[in-house]
């Protein structure tokens, strides 16, 4: 399947979304607005998204009744990345190829705006045009409870409190299961909800998510260490600098790319029984850990 076209229709799909779901630009305050815009439409891969719309699509479902989930799976991501970025937290200038949030609006401005945007994924989701409402309120509660303290932001805690210190390797595996898988296996579980998934099927998406989701954290990792800023929009080798728990600083990178491998292979084989519609799924597999941004 042609991946790359793919990404850009769905992508499409989703900024409209964005578009039409949240307030725009120019609503006042505008600062607020801008800024939120200013995140949200500087390029990201959209990747969450495509996901919900993949799994969605692989259990039989209609793209419409995912949409709104994939916007709230953007939404919360860009949010993490603003709160990411802040000098509290990682201290980063440079984002989706721009200054981030707070160097173009100020910490107060950029704080307010991963605020509204994580509350705006709660009510763009809420409205998703679903008349089966069961499926509606268990997605709410599966990116709830991904993107809070048991999961995203635990996540996010660990990882700063593990800042210059030697860190064994569950802890590395909690950190990176909980920062950044959680939220992709979210975006992974919701979309075959939505769809209307059986157990068996959203068994299989979900051990397909876990796996995607670590690999996606350790390509991360890997890009931060041999990846170009020019392509990822974001600098690199901010993880050593700041002595960050990645698997690179624990295993190597030689050993943190065999992993990643064998974490598509195990997501590949979770989705082994789905019929040609997953294989959008299966080329996103590959492409997240064969990426260069
Ligand atoms: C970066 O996510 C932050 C992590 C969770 C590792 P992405 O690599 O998906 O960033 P964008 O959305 O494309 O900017
Ligand atoms: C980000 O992890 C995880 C979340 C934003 C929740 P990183 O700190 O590694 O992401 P980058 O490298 O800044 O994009
Ligand atoms: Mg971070
Ligand atoms: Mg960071
Ligand atoms: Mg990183």
């Amino acid at each position: 399947m042609d991946l790359e076209r793919y990404l850009a229709e769905k992508t499409e799909l989703v900024n409209r979304g964005l578009k039409d779901l949240l307030a725009g630009q120019d609503e006042y305050p505008r600062s607020l607005h801008n800024a939120m815009h200013y995140s949200l439409f500087a390029g990201g891969k959209r990747l969450r998204p495509v996901l919900a719309l993949a799994s969605c699509e692989a259990v039989g479902g209609r793209t419409e009744d995912a949409l709104n989930a994939a916007c709230a799976f953007e939404c919360v991501h860009t949010y993490s990345l603003i709160h990411d970025d802040l000098p509290a937290i990682d201290n980063d200038d440079l984002r989706r190829g721009r200054p981030t949030c707070h160097k173009a609006f100020g910490e107060a401005a950029a704080i307010l705006a991963g605020d509204a945007l994580l509350t705006a994924a709660f009510e763009i989701m809420a409205r998703t045009p679903l008349d089966d409402r069961e499926r509606v309120l268990r997605a709410i509660l599966d990116l709830s409870r991904a993107a809070g303290s048991t999961g995203m932001i635990g996540g996010q805690m660990v990882d700063i409190e593990s800042e210059g210190k030697e860190v064994p390797f569950p802890a590395l595996e909690y950190i990176h299961i909980r920062k950044t898988g959680a939220l992709i296996l979210s975006a992974v579980r919701c979309g075959a909800i939505l769809g209307g998934a059986d157990e068996e099927k959203l068994k299989g998406l979900t051990r397909y998510g876990e796996a995607v989701g670590l690999a996606f954290q350790i390509a991360d990792d890997i890009l931060d260490v041999e990846g170009s800023a020019e392509a990822l929009g974001k600098a690199t080798g901010g993880d050593e600098k700041k002595g960050k728990a990645t698997y690179p600083a624990l295993l190597g990178l030689v050993e943190s790319k065999k992993r990643a491998k064998e974490l598509v292979d195990r997501a590949l084989s979770a989705i082994d029984g789905f019929d040609g519609s997953a294989d959008p799924l299966r080329a996103v597999a590959r492409y997240i850990v064969a990426r260069n941004k």
